[in-house]
Parts: C-alpha cells; sequence; structure tokens
C-alpha cells in the first residue's frame, strides 16, 4: 500500500511501543504496528484507538518469524524502522541467555535484512544506558563515555545490536541509523488510557512502587541503603515516557531530512539523578499514600549511580524533557488506579 508516512513500529504494542505510536500518529506519521502480544496487553489497542480517533493498523507477528514480517515489506512502502521488539528483563535474561540472544539479536537481524532489501533507509534503534556499565568517575554520562560491559545478557543484547547497527552502516551508507539509549522509562500517559503493564511480580522501582501502594504488592524492598551516595540509595535518571516517545519522532524526522551517512547514539533522559527514598518521598507526595517499604540488601548487578548528560538530544533532535518526575509519578499512579478500577 502506498501511504508516504508509513513507518514500522515493532514492538508497537509495548510500554514504550505504544506511547510512541500515539506521538507519531499525532505527528503525521502512519504507524504500522507488529507485534506478538507476548510480553504486551491486547487492552492496548482500545487505548490508542480512544487516542488516535481511529483503529491503529497492528499485525500479529514474531520479528523472529522473517517470512512473514517481509509480507509486510511488500504491502507497505516503509520511510522508515523503529524496531522495539526486544525482551528486557535483566534476571530472565542471566537465567535463560540464549532465549534473549535469539529473540534480540535474531529479530534485529531479520528486521535489518529486510530493511536493506526493501530500501527501507531511517532506522532507530532501542537501546539503553545499560551500554555504559558502571561509570567510572563521573556519573553524567555523555555519548562518549566510553562503553562497558553491561551487567547482564539483556545489556550485552543491547550493545551487540548497536555493534550490529554500525557495521551495517559501515557497508551500507545509505542506511541511516539513531541508536537512542534510554535512561529509566516511567509513567504512563497522561490521560490514563495507556500505559505499562507488567507481567507478574515487577522488576522495576516505580511499578513496584505503585502496586505496593494500591496493595498489590505487601511492601518495597528498597535494595541496599550502604551505597556511597547522599542518602545510601541508587541514583538513576526517571524519564516520563511520552517525553522518551517523543524523542523517537524527533529522531524519524532527524533521520528523514538527513541526506549525508549517519549513525548516531544519543542518551534519552532528562540529565537529572533521584535516589530510590527521593522517588519514595516524591510518591507520597504526590499521591497522598503513605508507602510501606523496608531497606534489603543490595540487588546483585546493580548500577550505584548513573545519570544522563542530554544535550546532544537537544542539540541534534531539538529534544528535551518536558514532563517533571513528579508529573511521571502521578501518571504511575492514576494508571495504576485505573487498571485496578478494569479488573
Ligand atoms: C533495570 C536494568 C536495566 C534495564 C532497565 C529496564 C538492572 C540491574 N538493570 O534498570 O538494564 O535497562 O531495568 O527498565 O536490573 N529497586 C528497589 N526495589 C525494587 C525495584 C528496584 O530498590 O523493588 C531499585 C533498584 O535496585 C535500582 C533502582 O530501584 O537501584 C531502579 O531499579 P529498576 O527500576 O529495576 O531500574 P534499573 O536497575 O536502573
Amino acid at each position: 500500500m502506498k501511504n508516504n508516512n508509513a513507518i514500522l513500529i515493532t514492538g508497537g504494542a509495548g510500554y514504550i511501543g505504544s506511547h510512541t505510536v500515539v506521538e507519531l500518529f499525532k505527528a503525521g506519521y502512519y504507524p504500522i504496528i507488529v507485534d506478538d502480544f507476548r510480553n504486551s496487553n491486547k487492552s492496548v489497542i482500545e487505548g490508542l484507538t480512544e487516542l488516535m480517533g481511529e483503529s491503529p493498523i497492528f499485525y500479529v507477528i514474531d520479528v523472529c518469524d522473517k517470512t512473514a514480517l517481509e509480507k509486510l515489506f511488500l504491502h507497505y512502502s516503509f520511510k522508515g524502522i523503529i524496531h522495539f521488539a526486544a525482551y528486557k528483563a535483566v534476571g530472565e535474561s542471566v537465567a535463560d541467555p540464549l532465549m534473549y540472544y535469539r529473540n534480540n539479536i535474531l529479530g534485529l537481524v531479520n528486521v535489518c535484512e529486510l530493511a536493506l532489501k526493501y530500501n527501507v533507509n531511517n532506522f532507530v534503534f532501542s537501546s539503553s544506558c545499560t551500554v555504559y556499565g558502571e561509570p567510572k568517575e563521573l556519573k553524567e554520562v555523555s555519548e562518549n563515555t566510553p562503553k562497558s560491559e553491561p551487567n547482564s545478557p539483556y545489556g550485552n543484547t543491547k550493545l551487540i545490536g548497536e555493534q550490529l547497527l554500525l557495521d551495517v552502516q559501515k557497508s551500507n551508507k545509505a542506511f541511516k541509523v539513531i541508536n537512542l539509549r534510554y535512561f529509566n522509562p516511567v509513567g504512563a500517559h497522561p490521560s490514563s488510557l495507556i500505559g505499562e503493564f507488567p507481567i507478574g511480580k515487577p522488576n522495576n522501582l516505580l511499578p513496584f512502587v505503585t502496586q505496593t501502594a494500591i496493595g498489590k504488592q505487601e511492601s518495597l524492598l528498597v535494595f541496599g541503603n550502604d551505597y556511597p551516595t547522599n542518602d545510601g540509595t541508587c541514583i538513576r535518571d526517571y524519564i516520563h515516557v511520552c517525553d522518551l516517545a517523543m524523542a523517537h519522532v524527533k529522531a524519524m524526522m532527524f533521520l528523514e531530512n538527513k541526506t549525508e551517512e549517519c549513525i548516531e547514539a544519543v542518551n534519552i533522559g532528562t540529565g537529572t539523578g533521584t535516589s530510590i527514598l527521593e522517588v519514595i518521598n516524591l510518591f507520597e507526595k504526590v499521591s497522598g499514600v503513605k508507602l510501606n517499604w523496608k531497606f534489603a540488601d543490595r540487588r546483585k548487578g546493580d548500577v550505584i549511580e548513573i545519570y544522563a548528560n542530554a544535550k546532544k538530544a537537544n542539540d541534534l533532535l531539538n529534544w528535551k524533557a518536558n514532563y517533571s518526575i513528579e508529573d511521571a509519578i502521578l501518571h504511575a499512579w492514576n494508571w495504576e488506579k485505573k487498571l485496578v478500577e478494569h479488573v
């Protein structure tokens, strides 16, 4: 089909993918979602329909199934690809690394092969600040901070993904790539129509906070109180998922307008670090709910402190975070309350 603004969004029904679909649509793109819903929830389609005013176009396809995926490349002439589809649970990746390498690397290889075959030359990859490992001296990392060994097979798949794209770009100069290195995505759409659906017990901090506050979890465990930080707890850069989604739109616009070769890594974060205890205090302030929490041992493999230098995102993509961490926490809380209403 000829729609000159079609963008393939693999993993478009997932947490970050679904918010990106909304922002792309609002910006005049025509998002085509590919997702097999193994880690997402079908009800996201209802939320997207309400936000977009029309049903999103989606195909239930596993990106590892190249034959099925190729049919879409024959049907649409994509202007670009945003590749989200991947596993992302650190612990699970340690337990079953091959599952991670198969899904995250094979999926990327398939999408890249089809991109080259059908001349789809604008490519945005979902990478992660995990590629920096534990920052040595400076906790504020820029794209020039040397990469170091990630703490998990999941992290390795992101590092290998970036390397793979660099090699592909070197041999195909028309293929333009932006690796977006996400810091810690949190929050939900302000409308509470879409958000995150953690499967099982959440691993990430904010879903655990909201689930504890609503009573789904008994108590939040704060992993470690003896780190060399102001209050002894780990520090992260929490970025609102809608700001992160917008970064993908800006990256796609940038690639479209770029006439020379391009392979860039760009940090997507707020530039501010927040400790776990600060997150808890902000949550209690924003929600008015007293959180049940206690200290526990350190979690193996945790980075102590990391936050983004987000200057390049601003300079190159004309992007910066607009939402505050209070907004993100409020939207996450509103979404949690909405999930309960719908159970
Ligand atoms: C984790 C992954 C990272 C991945 C990201 C995806 C690790 C070591 N890193 O990041 O590679 O890209 O998720 O979103 O798993 N915390 C608690 N109690 C909890 C949950 C978390 O104290 O119940 C703490 C953690 O120890 C950490 C902070 O909260 O200090 C943030 O944790 P989390 O949300 O899991 O994010 P990351 O560890 O930064």
